[in-house]
């Protein structure tokens, strides 16, 4: 079919079997947007939060709706008024329905000559984050951060971006992920009984991010001594304690240029955890729900 493509699609809210790849016709680039050819996917915990509706308000759908925000790929469409960018070559950055043959940006950069597609789709939703996050906390050279749930795709860059920021990093993951955080320059203990305590051992801390929602706010409250210093991206419940919430986005751009700075020097690399066929989106949902992603689980189209 001219003009057609595969594309994730869901027709209604539900578990990973909702998820269907189906023909549709190509996107097109409105002004100041980009399509590309999609070459890598990245699968984020957010998408499997649509899929399930549980996110509404913070992400409208229409059903039946397309998935996936972040992207790799190569330029086949430039949008009126867009300038920098020319058909053929290969960014990366965030978009829409990007669990697709082809999709729309709305915000990209170069890809770093460095990586693949498929690490490249892994970076921007997670460095957005990362850095917006941080910045939250205050967190200043010198300090110590505790990051609950250090190991995952966010966590890998935070850890990565605080590094090279001069700031000490306690992060807690499960026992198989601790050399992992220790090979990322931070010190490292398991979550579970006695969390905090082993925390303690390991340093006082100025700052905490939860990243993995496991109802820990008060604890981290207690190990920093003010709750303006806990901030969690997982955990609706976190005002509660008078510790923030951060869910709304920052500058895309600007995360992609740090990303493309940092990677240049080779003080970031997120991993993938693992690549998935399009037709194994349902699979890939399943493998990220469980909660075990160490760096990021990527779409290969
Ligand atoms: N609000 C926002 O703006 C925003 C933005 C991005 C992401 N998020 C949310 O933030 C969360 C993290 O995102 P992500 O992309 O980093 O997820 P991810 O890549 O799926 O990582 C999940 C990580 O959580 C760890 N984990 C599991 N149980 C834990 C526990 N009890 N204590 C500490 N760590 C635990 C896992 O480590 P082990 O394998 O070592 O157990 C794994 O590395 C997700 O819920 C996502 O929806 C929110």
């Amino acid at each position: 079919m001219f003009g057609g493509m595969k594309k994730v699609s869901f027709a209604e809210f539900g578990g990973p079997d909702v998820l269907q790849l189906v023909d549709a016709e190509e996107p097109h680039a409105g002004p100041g947007h980009i399509r590309i050819a999609v070459r890598a996917a990245g699968v984020n915990p957010v998408d499997w939060r649509i899929r399930e509706g549980q996110i509404l308000g913070a992400h409208p759908v229409e059903l039946p709706s397309g998935l996936g925000l972040d992207a790799a790929g190569v330029v086949d469409e430039v949008g009126e008024g867009v300038v920098g960018v020319e058909v053929g070559d290969r960014v990366f950055g965030e978009g829409s329905s990007t669990y697709a043959e082809t999709a729309v940006l709305s915000a990209w950069a170069r890809m770093p000559s460095e990586l693949t597609f498929e690490e490249a789709a892994g970076y921007p939703s997670v460095m957005e984050t990362a850095l917006r996050v941080i910045g939250e906390t205050g967190v200043r050279r010198g300090q110590t951060l505790l990051v609950s749930g250090a190991a995952g795709g966010v966590g890998s860059a935070v850890l990565q971006i605080a590094r090279d920021r001069g700031i000490t990093v306690i992060g807690t993951a499960g026992a198989a992920n601790q050399g992992y955080l220790r090979g990322l320059g931070a010190l490292a203990t398991t979550y579970g009984e006695g969390w905090a305590e082993r925390v303690r051992r390991l340093g006082t801390v100025d700052a905490a991010l939860d990243l993995a929602g496991s109802g820990v706010i008060r604890e981290l409250v207690e190990l920093t001594g003010n709750p303006e210093k806990v901030v969690s991206i997982a955990d609706l419940g976190a005002p509660e304690f008078g510790a923030r919430f951060s869910g709304t986005a920052g500058s895309m751009p600007a995360a992609l240029a740090q990303a493309i700075d940092m990677i240049s020097w080779g003080r970031l690399h997120i991993p993938v955890a693992k690549s998935y066929a399009l037709a194994e989106a349902a699979a890939a949902h399943i493998d990220s729900q469980a909660g075990h992603t160490r760096g990021r689980r990527v779409l290969v189209i």
